[in-house]
């Protein structure tokens, strides 16, 4: 009943292991398969390690996160064994997350990381807390044609491009980056934001500003998704993400037009996060007469 495809490969159910959320290591995405997730996407990994900004890091606000990591990973090399390993016993499909400073560099990635052979990767353009001169990747439609280039030139694989939800167009930005090869969208990555402490007169998070997710982000991803899908036509695939916690938020992302849905944070606030939404979907589907995911669609009429 739950059975998708994507990108060529089959999944047991839509969801997705949304990146960062488990971080790097092939143990922590073995889990997140063990816990029911269809597939699962890796933190993003840079071609250098990277330590990542100072604590406070995170910090948890009712249903919401609001991030700073500051991409903190192992680099390339290392990752690449996790990934490895990863493919060898998740028993689901591996998508492997990277993210450059320039194109050239998403490229280069995109080119190491074919050794591990995950079944797709995803190029993280939209990393609200780590800008290129001033701004993300995704933010342009130039700029994230020229990072889509750059993997498509260097890969095979299929890959995602992942966008943000902070710009004005994202179905245009979608659509340029479909045109310019690549095989799948994800939407969204984290929104901007800020929180602050009135006691102390200071920002939560020692980098000020970090990156909302979960439940405030659901209204915005649908809102994303919804506007790609309409940019890009019915054959391209939508891994739609931001605030699902539950079956019926996954059913609202498929209707609004994604193929698959990541799920993050919930994965954090609520144990077995991946069998209870999958139930969910499926008590749903059942008790509105649906039989398969391709069959929940938007009535627009
Ligand atoms: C702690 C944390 C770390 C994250 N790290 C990454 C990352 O490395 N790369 C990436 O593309 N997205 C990263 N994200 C964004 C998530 O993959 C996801 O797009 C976002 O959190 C929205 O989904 P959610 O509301 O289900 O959490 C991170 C999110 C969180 C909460």
């Amino acid at each position: 009943m739950l059975s998708v495809s994507l990108c060529g490969n089959r999944l047991r159910n839509p969801l997705i292991l949304a990146s960062g959320v488990r971080g790097n290591s092939a143990e922590l995405l073995i889990r997140a398969a063990r816990e029911g997730a269809g597939a699962v996407t890796s933190k993003s990994c840079s071609l250098c390690p990277r330590e990542g900004h100072s604590n406070p890091t995170m910090v948890a606000d009712g249903g919401i996160f609001l991030n700073a990591i500051g991409l903190s990973n192992p680099g390339v090399e290392e990752e690449i064994g996790e990934i490895r390993r990863a493919v060898r016993k998740a028993g689901v499909p591996v998508i492997a997350s990277i993210v450059g400073f320039s194109p050239e560099e998403f490229g280069r990635l995109a080119e190491r990381m074919e050794e591990a052979k995950p079944h797709m990767i995803e190029a993280d353009a939209s990393c609200p807390n780590i800008e290129h001169g001033g701004k993300m990747f995704s933010q342009s439609v130039e700029d994230a044609v020229a990072v889509t280039k750059a993997v498509r030139a260097a890969t095979s694989l299929p890959f995602s491009i992942k966008l943000s939800p902070d710009v004005p167009n994202i179905g245009q930005i979608a659509k340029a980056c479909v045109e310019a090869g690549a095989d799948c969208i994800t939407a969204v990555n984290t929104m901007g934001g800020m929180l602050i402490d009135p006691y102390a007169k200071k920002a939560v998070l020692h980098n000020r500003f970090g990156g909302l997710s979960g439940h405030a982000l659901k209204p915005i991803a649908l809102k994303s998704v919804y506007s790609i899908r309409k940019a890009v036509g019915d054959g391209v695939p939508i891994i739609g993400t931001g605030g699902v916690a539950c079956g019926l938020d996954a059913v609202e992302m498929i209707m609004a037009g994604a193929t698959c849905v990541g799920v993050g944070t919930a994965v954090a606030l609520r144990n077995g996060a991946f069998r209870q939404i999958a139930g969910e979907m499926r008590e749903f589907m059942r008790k509105e007469g649906y039989r398969s995911v391709s069959e929940l669609s938007l009535d627009e009429g």
